[in-house]
């Protein structure tokens, strides 16, 4: 998953971590935003997800394909770590990005105790529970499917795929299908810990991204929300979003990140994810419009930007961290000397602090070091 969120961030992250359960600290934990796609059906949620975390499993195409919310749970896990019991040994195949790896599983909350190492299997039962839950005819429903996918290669973090917007009922569809799916996007996109990645399609208008209008509503400063253009290789010829990422169109706070996701052809014929990055970085360095800014366009671009994000809000998060370990630390004093003065060296709070102290520091150096980012699409 090396297209996926930066490894730096992973590291740091899970060093933390680490320093927290070992000292056992658990007052001090890292809660990560969740990061939610917003958008009109069809628009390439799915499709930028996938490309984000860098492994291909969710069910995408044209239509509504989405019917539930898939509250999908990143969570690290060490290589080295000791491997569960009756995997394959022979389980490791390269080449495709759906291929087994005995250290990439997922687990549904629906069916405890089952690992899934092949990828496909993932899709094949998320379709299968979207349909035992809301039958085959379009039908949606709020009742959201929870995926954990363990892995040494990303950050514990949430995603969330969510249906798209839409107006018209189709199938099974309830009359008043606009309003359940507006309900249910607003459940996810109101908390303000969630990250809105706000999708339209670079083909249709954005002053009628029902994704950005929704996004507004409940980010008005647009301080959560990033703008992605999806399709931008279906533009007509001589059209661009140059105007759009200028900002001159409808600006963004944290800004638009134009990518090109596969198309229905690349998934129909099962086009690897490393293919489709690659196409993409292509398509950037060799668009006329796009050639001059391409390191500010694609998924590795909005990998990034979603990084910096996830760097400030952690080091936003540290003060509140050191003062709950701070406030441990002295009922735990207060309890020794109760008992009759403290033992042994007590010191292991401290060493949290000075941790946390020192990874502040760290941080500052990469969060400055991405800063410009933000005010890259001027
Ligand atoms: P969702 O309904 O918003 O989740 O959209 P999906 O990810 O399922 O994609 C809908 C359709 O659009 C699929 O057929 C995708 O192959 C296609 N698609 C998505 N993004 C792009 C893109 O950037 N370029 C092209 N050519 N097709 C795309
Ligand atoms: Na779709
Ligand atoms: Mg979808």
């Amino acid at each position: 998953m090396t297209t996926g969120l930066g490894t730096e961030i992973v590291s740091v992250v899970n060093k933390l971590q680490d320093v927290f359960s070992a000292v056992g600290t658990s007052a001090a934990q890292i809660d990560l935003p969740q990061i939610c796609v917003l958008g009109s059906q069809s628009s390439g949620k799915s499709s930028v997800l996938e490309n984000i975390v860098g492994r291909d499993f969710l069910p995408r195409g044209t239509g509504i394909v989405t019917r539930r919310p898939l509250v999908l749970q990143l969570i690290n896990r060490p290589a080295s770590a000791p491997m569960p019991n009756g995997v394959p040994a022979a389980a490791k195949v390269n080449g495709t990005d759906s291929a087994a790896n005995e250290n990439e599983w997922g687990e549904f909350l629906h069916l405890p105790n089952q690992k899934f190492y092949d990828f496909n299997k993932i899709r094949e039962e998320i379709v299968r529970d979207t349909e035992a839950k809301t039958g085959r005819n379009a039908g949606i429903s709020p009742l959201p499917i929870n995926l954990r996918i363990y892995s040494p290669n990303v950050l514990t973090l949430t995603l969330v795929d969510l249906p798209g917007l839409t107006k018209v009922p189709v199938g099974d569809q309830p009359r008043d299908i606009e309003k359940q799916i507006k309900d249910m996007l607003l459940k996810y996109i109101s908390k303000p810990a969630c990250i809105i990645l706000a999708v339209t399609a670079a083909n249709t208008d954005l002053a009628n991204s029902d994704g950005l209008k929704l996004a507004r509503e409940v980010d008005p400063e647009g301080t959560r929300t990033i703008g992605v253009l999806t399709k931008v290789d279906l533009m007509d010829q001589g059209t661009d979003v140059v105007d759009i990422l200028a900002g001159r169109i409808i600006p963004l706070r944290l800004g638009y990140v134009p990518v090109v996701n596969r198309g229905q052809r690349d998934i129909d014929q099962s086009k690897a994810i490393s293919a489709a990055l690659e196409n993409e970085r292509q398509f950037f360095e060799n668009h006329p419009s796009y050639k001059g800014k391409s390191q500010y366009c694609g998924t590795p671009f909005l990998a990034r930007k979603l990084n910096m994000i996830l760097m400030h809000h952690i080091r936003a998060t540290l003060p509140d961290i050191k003062a709950r370990i701070t406030q441990q630390l002295q009922k735990y004093n207060a309890e020794l000397q109760s008992l009759g003065g403290p033992m042994g060296d007590g010191n292991s709070g401290n060493v949290v602090l000075s941790v946390i102290t020192e990874f502040t520091s760290e941080f500052r150096t990469v969060i400055d070091g991405n800063t410009n980012d933000l005010s890259l699409n001027e």
